[in-house]
């Protein structure tokens, strides 16, 4: 990969663990992932986590993941643009956004121990905890094509055009939301 394909790449294929973010604001509401359980004192992540949010969102994510890997192949690209071969791409596919929703809710569960109520402004932690979900669970579940995409032959590059665009787009996307009712806060 040139520097350029790998900073490229490295931000398309993350897209199903971008968008399961926004997906979860349209379709959560219902029970609470925590069940409306307490620790310490606190919730033990809150109201704005709930289980269809959570598999709403990775679920789009997955349609997202499949979605890609098609075009990659139609492309016949599948290494630079796509997720690696088949069987494995699957892992892939399924980590990505399953990674995120969870790093999402181990950001609520932090925030809450740290005795911010839900929807809080918590800086860093709100832009990148779903990044840091979908990475660490590639690790676990395809540790070569998450090294290869992010840090091995200029993935780094990819690494960091990511955490650059991440805030930027978080930004942006939830001041719409927020225009458009969804959304209570601006962030
Ligand atoms: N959401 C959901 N289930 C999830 C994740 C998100 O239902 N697993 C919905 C909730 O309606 C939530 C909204 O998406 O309020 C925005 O998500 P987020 O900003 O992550 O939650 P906050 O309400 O800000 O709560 P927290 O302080 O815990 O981050
Ligand atoms: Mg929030």
């Amino acid at each position: 990969m040139t520097p350029l394909e790998a900073a490229l790449a490295g931000v398309w294929l993350m897209i199903p663990a971008l968008v399961p973010n926004s997906a979860a604001v349209i379709f959560g509401g219902g029970t609470p992932m925590d069940f409306g359980r307490s620790w310490r004192g606190k919730r033990v992540l809150g109201d704005g986590k709930t289980w269809r949010g959570f598999f709403g969102g990775a679920l789009t994510g997955v349609v997202l993941g499949l979605i890609l890997m098609g075009v990659a192949m139609l492309l016949d690209a599948r290494e630079v643009w796509g997720y690696g071969d088949w069987p494995d791409a699957l892992l892939v596919i399924v980590a990505l956004p399953f990674g995120s929703m969870t790093g999402d809710a181990a950001g609520s569960f932090l925030k809450r121990r740290l005795g911010k109520d839900r929807g809080a402004k918590a800086p860093v932690l709100d832009q990148y905890n779903f990044v840091i979900g979908a990475l660490l669970l590639g690790l676990l579940l395809a540790p070569n094509w998450v090294l290869d995409h992010y840090y091995n032959d200029n993935g780094i590059y990819g690494l960091v055009l990511l955490l650059i665009v991440v805030p930027l787009l978080h930004r942006g996307v939830n001041i719409i939301g927020y225009k458009m009712g969804k959304k209570d806060v601006p962030w």
